[in-house]
């Protein structure tokens, strides 16, 4: 397999608006990230992600975007993130912007003059339809509740939106909109960036003719509708053409609908496309069918099935990411471990479990501290467009009532990522000497960076050392992945191997101790175990596995 950095990397992702506040607005900006660039030197990581740090009008917190070259006022200047990123280059952090491109602002240049008349120049950077029988083109509904389209008076017609009404989709079969993307791309290249996160680009080319898709719960059909499109491809290998070859860039597609064959294509090795892609399925296995709201918790044995399929799925082929969390997730913790007494455990768990599998590891902020879900009290508690509407939508249609829809927020609402960065147990969790943008979980008082740095085994640390360790063994990052017991429904048991080398990782994700025995080719006396969340492991052929119990061995030869 072709070595290279971006595998060996870990990636960190800020969320700017929520990590840290320089002067006292309550929001999060590029000096706050500059000021903690050698806290996340100390954790280890390679590479940030950057959430959207340009101009927009923040209908969707910056995912919605006026102008691509100028920084969102709120977050500071072009000099300040020169600095920002000279900074992190200087520390040996490289910096992935995310590229917002199936969709702008309605407050983008562009826009306003599509918008104008049928015969502007920039008509066709976006979608533009005749009603159908008077109503909306087709049934795709927006992400973020209601159709996917919108009407405009100054022209009779519709405009699609996947997502927000403030969301316009670009069309991506106008080559003028490509030139465009790809030279705003290059600019940001040439400024030293070092690749792209790139935003629902499963989604960019869309099949001529629209076709309908299969009603949801709430009527409409998915804003997925349109993933792999007919030429998304071909879109990104010009991308790859004109853009990408002949730098060393790390780039990542969040490719929602991504199927196992279309990520073979998107992220292959022979480097004509991305170098990853972040897939879904394991994010779905505890919707209710197709609709995520709900309070269902997994069954790991759906867990360890999606994960293995895409293990072993792109093996040789391409390349995995590797999350439980991003700005759209709920805290892994609370959703997948244990936030209550086996918080601690269950986050080390869950990190464990992650980072020795076959990929990228990607670190959403705050994940390294073990930060739980919010007990967010009513729907004012709440910022997020996708969880207000869906709240309104759902109840207004009676489809849940108003706390069955709050009880589904609390577990799985967007905002329960995007309280602030938890730094000490000062006020606001030192996040800002203002009044936070959004509300600060209550138990930062416990939950903190200060606290979790000097105490050495806390979740910091224990994340510092599954970095490290893959700094160490080759075989964390190239080894081939085989899954143990699959019918076991509370141990996540698997191995890794690299010519002779082997490890074994052994994972409890619940609360009852285990008996687990050995396979036949490991031998108590010839393993030392690497990590593990307990401070003391006792080997046998059979052994006891505790709550939330990780551990990794290796096999001596
Ligand atoms: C992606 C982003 C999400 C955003 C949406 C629209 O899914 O991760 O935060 O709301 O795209 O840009
Ligand atoms: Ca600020």
């Amino acid at each position: 397999m072709e070595k290279r950095w971006w595998k060996e990397s870990v990636v960190y992702q800020i969320y700017p608006r929520s990590f840290k506040d320089s002067n006292g607005d309550g929001i999060g900006d590029l000096n706050g990230i500059t000021e903690k660039l050698d806290y996340l030197k100390e954790l280890g990581i390679d590479v940030i992600w950057l959430s959207p740090v340009y101009q927009s009008p923040n209908d969707d917190n910056g995912y919605d975007i006026s102008d691509y070259q100028a920084i969102m006022s709120e977050f500071g200047t072009m000099e300040d993130f020169d600095r920002m990123l000279g900074k992190a280059h200087d520390l040996g952090i490289r910096i992935v912007m995310d590229l917002v491109v199936n969709h702008t602002s309605d407050e983008h240049p562009w826009f306003v003059e599509s918008r104008k008349s049928a015969d502007n120049p920039y008509r066709d950077y976006y979608i533009w339809r005749p009603a159908r029988d008077g109503k909306e083109p087709n049934n795709w509904g927006s992400c973020f509740s209601g159709p996917a389209w919108q009407y405009d008076e100054a022209t009779n017609m519709y405009y699609l939106h996947l997502f927000s009404v403030k969301q316009p989709d670009l069309n991506w079969d106008n080559p003028k909109v490509r030139d465009e993307v790809f030279s705003m791309m290059n600019w940001w290249l040439d400024k030293g960036v070092d690749g792209f996160r790139m935003d629902v680009i499963s989604l960019i080319s869309k099949k001529p003719d629209l076709p309908d898709g299969k009603p949801g719960i709430n009527g409409y059909a998915s804003f997925n509708e349109p993933a792999n499109g007919p030429h998304v491809h071909e879109y990104l290998q010009e991308m790859r053409r004109r853009v990408l070859e002949g730098r060393d860039t790390i780039t990542v597609g969040e490719c929602s609908g991504v199927t196992l064959e279309e990520a073979k294509k998107y992220a292959r090795s022979d480097e004509k496309e991305l170098n990853m892609v972040f897939q879904f399925e394991h994010m779905d296995v505890d919707a209710d069918g197709s609709n995520k709201w709900s309070d269902k918790k997994m069954d790991l044995r759906d867990m360890k099935q999606v994960l293995t399929k895409w293990q072993k799925g792109l093996e040789e082929i391409a390349w995995n990411s590797l999350f439980w969390e991003n700005h759209d997730q709920p805290r892994s913790v609370s959703r997948f471990g244990n936030d209550g007494e086996y918080r601690e455990m269950s986050a080390k768990m869950l990190a464990t479990c992650l980072h020795m599998m076959q990929g990228t590891p990607y670190v959403y902020q705050g994940q390294e501290l073990g930060m739980t879900n919010v007990p967010f009290g009513d729907i004012s508690d709440f910022r997020d467009l996708d969880s207000i509407n869906a709240y309104h939508e759902l109840t207004t249609q009676g489809v849940f009532s108003e706390e069955e829809m709050l009880r589904f927020l609390r577990y799985k609402s967007r905002d329960n990522a995007r309280t602030p960065f938890q730094w000490n147990d000062q006020e606001n969790a030192g996040f800002t000497s203002g009044t936070p943008w959004i509300m600060v979980n209550p138990n930062y008082r416990e939950i903190n960076a200060q606290e979790q740095m000097a105490r050495e085994d806390s979740v910091f640390h224990y994340y510092q050392k599954l970095i490290r360790l893959r700094k160490e063994n080759a075989i964390i990052v190239y080894g081939t992945y085989d899954l143990l017991l699959p019918d076991d429904p509370e141990l996540y048991v698997y191995t890794r191997t690299l010519e002779e080398e082997k490890l074994l990782v052994i994972c409890n994700f619940y609360g009852n101790t285990r008996e687990y025995t050995l396979p036949e080719d490991w031998q108590p006396d010839a393993m030392e175990c690497l990590i593990g969340n307990y401070k003391e492991v006792k080997t046998g052929r059979t052994m006891t596995i505790r709550p939330y119990e990780a551990v990794v061995f290796r096999r001596k030869n």
